[in-house]
């Protein structure tokens, strides 16, 4: 049985029409999928319609064998279904180790907690040095690892992250997408929304395309990076051929 099966989803905001048209996904466990596409495609919406922040119009969203429509996003969260939104929503005035233990607060034993932090500050060694430190001091990457970090406190089967590598460095994007293959090794699935298209299907086992709402493609991200449909519409080079400007940049 998959771990998440999104069946024939639409949504929108407000009165406006369908941003999503029948978008249908599959996540099975401990893998690693990249969400990709234009802007505007609808990609963070649908992982908003997952984590119960926007009420799907029409279709289903079954969890680890259970329906999420109607529940809230805390009720997804205590499913193990955990959601880091673009601008990452640390608590800025909280220290690095009171914004991990907010991602604790599920869980009733401190030993557990102290021992999931423990474990956030050996994936991430620069968190360590910082704990009492305030988040919003930190440097962007530094603030990414936090959100990452708080989300492992939650321990959940699913991780879905938005733009995980925005705003930057190249290096510290390559010790995100480190960091995410490590979330697969401990048994975790994750699905991203990358802009960093490319380097977000490298880290992937599987991918889904959306465009215009619509899921346009899917298929194994190995597979996704060699095919020349995906490299002209969505990687903005085709193998072997002129680099043309990356999707979404300027
Ligand atoms: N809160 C909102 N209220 C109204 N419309 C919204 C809202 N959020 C997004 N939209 C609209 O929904 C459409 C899809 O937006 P969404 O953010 O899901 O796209 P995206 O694929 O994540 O794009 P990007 O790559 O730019 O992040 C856009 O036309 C956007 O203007
Ligand atoms: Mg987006």
């Amino acid at each position: 049985m998959a771990l998440l099966e999104v069946e024939g989803v639409s949504a929108g905001y407000g009165v406006a029409p369908n941003i999503l048209n029948e978008v249908s996904i599959t996540v099975e466990a401990g893998r690693i999928y990249s969400i990709i596409g234009p802007n505007g495609a609808g990609k963070s919406t649908l992982l908003k319609v997952i984590a119960g922040l926007l009420r799907p119009r029409a279709g289903r969203l079954v969890f680890d064998g259970a329906t999420l429509n109607g529940l809230r996003p805390d009720q997804i969260l205590a499913r193990g279904l955990c959601f880091i939104p673009q601008d990452r929503c640390l608590f800025p005035e909280m220290t690095v180790r009171e914004n991990l233990r907010m991602g604790g607060y599920l869980e009733r034993d401190r030993r557990v907690v102290e021992r999931r932090m423990r474990r956030v500050f050996e994936i991430f060694p620069e968190l360590a040095d910082r704990g009492g430190q305030q988040a919003g001091t930190l440097s962007g990457g530094q603030q990414q690892m936090a959100a990452l970090g708080r989300a492992l406190m939650v321990e959940p089967k699913l991780l879905m992250v938005d733009e995980p590598s925005l705003g930057l460095a190249p290096r510290v994007t390559e010790q995100i997408f480190a960091t995410i293959r490590t979330f697969r090794e401990l048994g975790m699935s994750v699905a991203m929304v990358e802009q960093n298209a490319r380097r977000s299907l490298e880290c992937s086992d599987w991918s889904y395309v959306l465009d215009l709402g619509t899921k346009r493609f899917e298929g194994p991200a190995d597979r996704m990076l060699s095919d020349p449909r995906i490299h002209e519409l969505y990687l903005g080079k085709r193998p072997g051929g002129a680099k043309a400007p990356e999707r979404g940049k300027p």
